[in-house]
């Protein structure tokens, strides 16, 4: 099967959590561009920012995004922030397959982030943030999920009918 799904959304939209279930009920690879970073910047993404900035986090998230692309099939999952840069939303609007943006919430990312340490950006106004990035995130989707309220097993059944149409038609 030479498939691809790109998972995009705010942090806290069930990105990372959708993919590994995505990927382990069709038995195949995800990657995330999160953990692509981190892993070829040999630290953690606070480290990240501190160390070189977010344009520093931005540059090295580009070239993940475009090292996750060459891979099929896979799912893919991205750094909430992916849509703030616009080489990134011209790869995503540039692609065939589907492009699925999770939406949430604010109150339901708040209760999914609450105790997150890891999210440099997850500061007192992410709501501001959120509300600056909505253009940008339908901008670069094809397709639309609300996850507000809704049970893993039930989106993975969405995404898994985004997949067979997508194949069907292949
Ligand atoms: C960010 C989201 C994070 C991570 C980094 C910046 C953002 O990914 O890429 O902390 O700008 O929204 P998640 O969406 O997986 O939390």
């Amino acid at each position: 099967m030479n498939y691809q799904l790109v998972l995009i959304g705010f942090m806290g939209a069930g990105k990372t959590t959708l993919s590994q279930a995505l990927g382990r009920a069709n038995g195949l690879p995800v990657l995330d561009t999160d953990e692509l970073v981190t892993q070829q910047a040999h630290m953690p993404i606070n480290e990240i920012f501190s160390q070189e900035g977010e344009a520093g986090f931005r540059q090295r998230e580009h070239l993940a995004l475009l090292h996750a692309l060459t891979s099929k099939p896979a799912i893919i999952a991205t750094g909430g922030g992916i849509i703030t840069q616009a080489n990134n939303r011209q790869v995503l609007q540039s692609l065939t397959v589907p492009v699925v943006l999770l939406t949430a919430s604010p109150a339901e990312i708040k209760r999914r982030l609450a105790g997150t340490t890891d999210r440099p950006l997850f500061k007192k106004d992410w709501p501001s943030l959120m509300a600056k990035r909505n253009g940008w995130y339908t901008a670069s989707a094809n397709r639309v999920l609300p996850t507000t309220g809704r049970a893993i097993s039930e989106l993975v059944q969405e995404l898994q009918h985004i997949m067979e149409e997508v194949s069907i038609h292949d």
